[in-house]
């Protein structure tokens, strides 16, 4: 099977992927970690004016974790990372690699991938942080797997990790409700390709910048540096239009999901379970009607943990894979949607020809 057959328009050309066939890039082990602290929806009620019905209703969310003051988007990412090493049996020092996607790093300099690097002993590895919010676990995985089949690396470590509610504005019911804290991570390493293929298939990415004002965090930027006016104008929180954020995820999801299929010759009904970005279960339903597929071929924690941004695809793939609902062999779909607009789809035929892991 040809790993990749995209249109001549496509941004994802061929050109760009030429000549890979040899090398395939398969992710080893997943991990994840969220933080203790359980918020749920009756919690909210006391913090600003909304209800457990309200938010179950329209966003499907019933809790979400809450990360400690004190702890940090790294603190969540080295604990998904040592235990996505683990699973995939990788030492820290094979790392050439590691990439955090992020839009709450610990600071604006230096990257969050340093300093998950030095607490696991990674000397070899290049770091940086991917900003594409919501589609950064998509993008940096994207990123990174040309990284690895350019054949100067081999190893790489992939994060998505969020804490959120350091930027959440808790006065704002429109937004509070929705998000929380956590991190995955996932082990990539290029092999020679199988028959068939194990590993990442195919992937599309895109964006439009001409929507970046409808999910932003304005201040603390070179646009709005942090003054007293920008802090007493809650510049440093997130902000959403929500009901164009959710149409617009509904139709760049879809087409993502349907254009990542294509290129890897396969259709909806080879893909045995589907990824999605965690945002709204309305927003999921709506893509499975567009792409006429049962629920039950999505995996959804939306429920437990609320929207993670870049770490809620990592968070659930991790537990899909520990709880046996995508198995040695199965096509995984993962699909994302975030501010910029950015957007994003990969597929992957999960484990590997021999071993099945
Ligand atoms: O992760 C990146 C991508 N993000 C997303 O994909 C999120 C996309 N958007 C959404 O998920 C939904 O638009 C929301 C969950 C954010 C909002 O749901 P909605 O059904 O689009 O609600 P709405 O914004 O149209 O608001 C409906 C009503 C409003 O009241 P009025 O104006 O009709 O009186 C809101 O003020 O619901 C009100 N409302 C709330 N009520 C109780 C908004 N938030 C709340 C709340 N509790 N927390």
């Amino acid at each position: 099977m040809k790993t990749e057959n995209p249109s001549p328009a496509s941004p994802n050309s061929p050109s760009l992927t030429a000549g890979i066939d040899a090398l395939t890039v398969r992710m080893l082990g997943t991990g994840c970690y969220v933080p203790e602290r359980i918020m749920t929806n009756t919690e909210l009620e006391t913090i600003v004016d909304t209800s457990e019905e309200w938010i179950r209703t329209r966003t499907g969310i019933g809790e979400r974790r809450i990360a400690r003051s004190g702890q940090a988007t790294s603190d969540l990412a080295l604990a998904a990372s040592q235990q996505a090493l683990e699973t995939a049996g990788v030492m820290a020092d094979e790392l050439d690699l590691i990439v955090t996607a992020t839009i709450s790093p610990d600071m604006l300099m230096p990257n969050t991938a340093c300093f998950v690097q030095s607490r696991l002993g990674a000397p070899a590895a290049t770091c940086f942080d991917l900003e594409a919010a919501c589609s950064g676990f998509l993008y940096s995985l994207e990123v990174a797997r040309h990284l690895l089949l350019a054949g100067r690396m081999q190893t790489a470590l992939v994060i998505g990790a969020e804490k959120l509610s350091a930027f959440t504005d808790w006065d704002d019911r429109n937004t509070c409700v929705l998000f929380g804290d956590g991190a995955g991570a996932v082990v990539l390493r290029a092999e020679p390709a199988t028959t068939p293929v194990h590993g990442i298939l195919s992937s599309v990415t895109g964006a439009d910048g001409n929507l970046a004002h409808l999910l932003t965090l304005p201040g603390g930027g070179s646009r709005h540096p942090t003054s007293g006016e920008t802090v007493a104008g809650r510049m440093h929180y997130l902000k959403m239009a929500g009901r164009e954020v959710f149409k617009h995820a509904v139709r760049c999801m879809s087409d993502a999901a349907n254009g990542a299929l294509q290129k890897c010759g396969l259709t909806i009904d080879d893909v045995d379970c589907i990824v999605p970005h965690q945002a709204n279960l309305r927003i999921i339903q709506a893509i499975g009607q567009r792409l006429n597929v049962p629920m039950d071929r999505f995996y959804m924690n939306l429920e437990r943990y609320g929207n993670m941004s870049a770490a809620s695809i990592p968070v659930a793939l991790d537990e899909a894979v520990r709880n046996e609902r995508i198995r040695p062999g199965d096509i995984v779909l993962m699909v994302a949607f975030g501010g910029g607009f950015t957007w994003g789809a990969t597929v992957m035929r999960w484990g590997t020809a021999g071993n099945g892991r």
